[in-house]
């Protein structure tokens, strides 16, 4: 056997993604150093290299679509890093579900980070389910549903229209859980950073005297039935419906802060909305912020 039919019968190294794009870095390192002339060649070359290989692809699974038994094979190849990296960087394949839900949650970050709050993707389920963990102050928050509705879940739904669901982790992920979106020097408690652009819309609820320490008081607003409660300084908000079957809550028993529902004894953590009994729901929050004596709510 020749030494060539030896090479070509070795099996193919396996080069990692990484170390393919560690050594282009490191050529990049080199070509910067070089004067403004030589380095519009080099780029000119790279954009001309980077067009035959971006053309050959594009015919290569072109060819292969034409063929639907060879699609299970086109999908198995873009299971591999390097053959996946390499044709989104030519812009051959859809960014994958994955970094779309990435994408959307890092254009929502911005406006939670004001907020103290972060959020996390956890998982896609199969077929189409994004678990999403909000964290920091978001975690706990009373304002975490509105977050999500309308913050998050929007988010989502526009940069991936195929996502069927949006389902929220329990537990805590990254970052502390102060349980305030405040930020810290505003007088304004548990308002979700997407709960308003301005300042219009807020309705005076009763003012901050009027609500008793680790008491609860219900009112009866616009229409809206609503639940307010104060813990030092903090003014949560809900809509004085249970989590189960909506029943009133105003007349449950609140002992050390738990909420317990009169007509089931499902039970609520009252400054966080967290349903103790059935932790996969939490009672509606509704957004409320206290600007001097007076507590203000936005319904909607
Ligand atoms: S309605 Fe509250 S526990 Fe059933």
């Amino acid at each position: 056997m020749t030494q060539t039919e030896t090479e070509a019968k070795a099996p193919a190294k396996t080069v990692s993604l990484e170390k393919l794009l560690k050594d282009i870095d490191s050529i990049d390192a080199i070509i910067a150093t070089w004067d403004e002339g030589q380095r519009a060649t080099i780029h000119a070359l790279k954009m001309a290299l980077g067009d035959l290989n971006k053309e050959a692809l594009a015919r290569l699974i072109k060819t292969v679509k034409a063929e639907p038994a060879a699609m299970p094979a086109l999908k198995q190849a873009l299971s591999d890093e390097v053959v996946y990296s390499v044709l989104r960087h030519h812009g051959l394949v859809k960014p994958s579900l994955h970094e779309r839900v990435e994408e959307a949650l890092a254009s929502v970050r911005p406006m939670l980070a004001g907020h103290g709050g972060n959020v996390e993707l956890v998982e896609i389920e199969a077929p189409a389910v994004a678990v999403i963990r909000l964290l920091g102050a978001c975690h706990g928050c009373p304002a975490s549903e509105l977050t999500l509705s309308e913050g998050v879940e929007k988010a989502i739904r526009e940069y991936c229209p195929e996502i069927t669901a949006i389902k929220k982790a329990k537990g805590i992920g990254g970052g502390s859980s102060s349980g305030n979106c405040s930020t810290g020097e505003q007088p304004v408690h548990f308002i979700s950073p997407f709960a308003r652009a301005d300042d219009q819309n807020w309705t005076f609820a009763t003012s901050l005297n009027d609500l008793p320490e680790m008491d609860m008081v219900a009112l009866e607003i616009d229409g809206h039935s609503l639940l307010l409660s104060r813990q030092s300084e903090k003014v949560v908000c809900y809509q004085n419906a249970c989590a189960h079957l909506g029943m009133p809550l105003d007349m449950g028993k609140l002992e050390n802060g738990i909420l317990t529902c009169p007509y089931h004894a499902f039970q609520f953590a009252l400054d966080s909305g967290e349903c103790l009994t059935a932790p996969e729901v939490q009672l509606h929050a509704v957004a409320v912020r206290v600007q001097g004596d007076k507590v203000e709510v936005k319904l909607e």
